[in-house]
């Protein structure tokens, strides 16, 4: 590579904080991306990148050869009121980039440009995918189903972190985020008046059994140094004060690192569930998704990543691991890779509310830095 990604990137941060501010007016849910990848698109064929449209979704290569790097951004937001007065407040009611996805999409526009320009140096193809629905719509499955990972040999994403310092880039081995599940499900019993107990099988008490005893997967059956999370998290039963009802509703979720973990977690719900309804003469039903796996960086992918921060001279550290779940994990599945963190907390500036807050922000001075390790990751994976 003949140029400084990072003077490159620091040359265009201007463009990158704009496209970041107009993605932060104009947010759109999971699978509404409509405008945000309409911008995308038209910045990346006018920089002469062939784009295939998945949905929302927009699958982008430049180059040739025999190797391939994929780069990945998240377009979605949440349906949150922003809170922040700032110029480039949310212009929709109700909905905000409280994630940090707008800076996601407009560091990897940024790289995508500088990348662009040196097309001439590349040693092999870099395929770009700006996918839709990361928040609970999995939409990394439906960008794997059309097709975004046909022929990649590495991928890398960035996520903006308020847990780390700005500007500091995390790099993890293994596990980074946790693997996701959900849950939910009755107790059915036989109801009556709340006079004669005696009649009837009251699924309150056995409910009440039954979310205590899923207390103790966590603290009882997975091993102390391992860990995970089963949160019962919605209850519902009943009307009025001197019926007892039919059924008990429940639902909730749990996080592992380890797939073992996920399973010893699901199967130990059906166990306890089937074993305390039986005991009282109850019936249940349960349904368990899982929804998201752990998202496990490969260690030889995430040491490459620090070497070329390195190189650059980008700061870097650990990051620490979080039961929050991230469907790059998909990805990870399939090709070697490593999910990145870029720091943006700035306690001078107030920018320290947490993801999904209404009042996060993201500290713009330090996005530069991530499209600048995205065009040094592209270029040195090639150049290998
Ligand atoms: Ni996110």
């Amino acid at each position: 590579m003949n140029f400084d990604p990072v003077s490159e990137a620091k040359g265009i941060e201007k463009e990158i904080i704009a496209w970041r501010r107009d993605f932060h007016m104009h947010p759109e849910l999971k699978y509404e991306e409509e405008r945000t990848s309409k911008v995308v698109e038209e910045h990346l064929r006018e920089w002469g990148y062939s784009t295939k449209r998945v949905g929302t979704g927009i699958i982008a290569d430049i180059g040739g050869g025999k190797k391939t790097i994929a780069l990945r951004a998240d377009m979605d937001a949440l349906p949150i009121q922003e809170e922040n007065e700032v110029p480039y407040k949310s212009k929709i009611p109700g909905k905000m980039h409280a994630c940090g996805h707008d800076a996601h999409t407009a560091m990897l526009l940024g790289a995508a440009k500088i990348i662009a320009a040196h097309r001439e140096e590349l040693n092999g193809r870099v395929r770009l995918i700006f996918q839709p629905a990361e928040e609970g719509g999995n939409g990394a499955v439906k960008m794997i189903e059309g097709g975004a990972l046909e022929g990649v040999d590495a991928i890398f994403g960035f996520h903006v972190w308020m847990d780390l310092p700005s500007g500091v880039i995390g790099i993890r081995d293994g596990p980074f985020l946790a693997g996701a599940g959900i849950f939910g499900g009755k107790i059915i019993g036989k109801g009556g008046h709340g006079a004669s107990p005696h009649e009837t099988v009251d699924p309150i008490p056995i409910a009440a059994e039954a979310i205590l005893a899923f207390q103790t997967i966590v603290s009882r059956n997975i091993p102390p140094i391992e860990t995970g999370v089963v949160s019962v998290t919605s209850v519902h039963a009943g009307t009025a004060f001197n019926v007892i009802p039919e059924e008990v509703e429940f639902k909730g979720t749990f996080r592992f690192f380890k797939p073992e973990i996920g399973e010893l977690i699901q199967r130990r719900m059906r166990e306890l569930l089937g074993g305390i309804t039986k005991a009282h003469g109850a019936g249940y039903e349960l349904n368990i998704e899982e929804l998201t796996p752990p998202t496990i960086n490969s260690k030889e992918m995430a040491d490459f990543a620090r070497k070329v921060a390195e190189k650059y001279n980008l700061k870097y550290g650990e990051v620490q691991p979080t039961m929050g779940a991230e469907d790059f994990a998909f990805y990870l599945r399939k090709v070697p890779g490593a999910f990145l963190a870029l720091g943006i907390r700035n306690e001078e500036r107030g920018i320290v509310y947490p993801h999904h807050h209404p009042r996060f922000n993201v500290d713009e001075d330090v996005l530069y830095l991530g499209t600048a390790m995205e065009v040094a990751l592209a270029f040195e994976f090639l150049r290998g």
